[in-house]
Formats: C-alpha cells, sequence, structure tokens
C-alpha cells in the first residue's frame, strides 16, 4: 500500500496506465511556488508606454489589472468561458486571461478606460449602452462593450440573430442581453 501512495490509477481514462503523482504531495507545491526567472516586457496600453519585469507566464488580465492598475477588464472565470476580461489587441477583442502578456509586445493594447476620447466624451457603444440600460451590476459590461464595438467593426451586427451569435462569448449573470443587443444595434445603424 505504500507504493500506491505514489501512482494514481487513472484507469478510467484509456491509455492514460498508471501515472506517478504522488511523490508529488511536495513536488505539486513547489512547482507551483516556483518563480520563473522575470523578463523584461515593453507594453502599450491606451497609448501609454509601460516597461515591466514579468514572469513570463503572467496573464494579460493579470498584468493589466496586478502591474498597471487598470481594473476595467474583469476576472470573471479566468478560463475564456465568460468575456469579462475582453479587451483589444491591434483593434481585434482578444480574451485577456486566455493571453501572455508577453504576446502583446510591440502590439497596441486598448482596455475599457481607454475607448473614450481623450476630453473624456463616451465612445458610442458607451452611450449606447446607458441609454439601452444594457447592464445591471455592471460586472459583465466592460468586457460587453470591448466584444461590441469589435462586434460592430467586424460588420457582425446586421440583425439581432448576428448580435447574439457574435457576441455569444460575453455572458451576463443580470440578463441584461435585450439592453446589450438593443444598444448594439442602434450603433449599428449609425454605422459606427
Ligand atoms: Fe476571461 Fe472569463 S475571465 S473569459
Ligand atoms: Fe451584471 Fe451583466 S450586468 S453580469
Amino acid at each position: 500500500m505504500a507504493d500506491e501512495a505514489h501512482w494514481s490509477s487513472r484507469t478510467d481514462f484509456p491509455g492514460a496506465g498508471r501515472v506517478p503523482v504522488a511523490s508529488a504531495a511536495t513536488s505539486f507545491s513547489e512547482v507551483e511556488t516556483q518563480e520563473a526567472p522575470a523578463i523584461s516586457v515593453a507594453l502599450e496600453v491606451n497609448g501609454a508606454q509601460h516597461q515591466l519585469d514579468l514572469d513570463p507566464r503572467a496573464t494579460l488580465l493579470d498584468t493589466l489589472r496586478e502591474r498597471i492598475g487598470l481594473h476595467g477588464a474583469k476576472k470573471g472565470c479566468d478560463h475564456g468561458q465568460c468575456g469579462a476580461c475582453t479587451i483589444h489587441v491591434d483593434g481585434r477583442r482578444v480574451l485577456s486571461c486566455l493571453s501572455l502578456a508577453v504576446q502583446a509586445q510591440g502590439k497596441q493594447i486598448t482596455t475599457i478606460e481607454g475607448l473614450a476620447g481623450p476630453d473624456g466624451r463616451l465612445h458610442p457603444m458607451q452611450q449606447a449602452f446607458l441609454d439601452h440600460d444594457g447592464f445591471q451590476c455592471g460586472y459583465c459590461t466592460p468586457g460587453q462593450i470591448m466584444s461590441a464595438v469589435a462586434c460592430v467593426r467586424e460588420r457582425h451586427a446586421g440583425s439581432a440573430d448576428e448580435i447574439r451569435e457574435y457576441m455569444s462569448g460575453n455572458l451576463c449573470r443580470c440578463g441584461a442581453y435585450i439592453g446589450i443587443a438593443a444598444a448594439i444595434q442602434s450603433v449599428a445603424a449609425q454605422g459606427d
């Protein structure tokens, strides 16, 4: 039995066999806390340059929130399933929880904080969310708006069905979908 402690029985998985994992009661925690040597990363966020020493495994979302201090992009699931962390990289919508910061070097990163004009004037999509009650608690809203801007720019807002399809990666636990779709349709109708 003592030896058994050093093996997992993954017999449910064809071909997986028996995999040594348990010596690992200690090694798992060692691996989790092991720090990779920091690397120097240059990021351009909302037009501002940031030079950071980062763990090469740092996600773009954690870097934005914890190192740069931009908390607009939200960590909903951290697994690419809710869209709360959506930002733009070179104008395309990206799930920042699934992106490494190092991958974004040399690219233009835009977060919800960079969407309004330099004079503070709201982006038409931000205004439309206000006008059409496109939010309740607001937790999903930055990701919804960033995704919505890209959805219109991609010409994927031609109908309510198309909007629903191309916004389906952005979940709203408050169920503000009717207002969100109306906001997007109104911006699309303006040709923005
Ligand atoms: Fe990135 Fe949910 S936090 S998709
Ligand atoms: Fe609350 Fe969308 S407004 S989760």
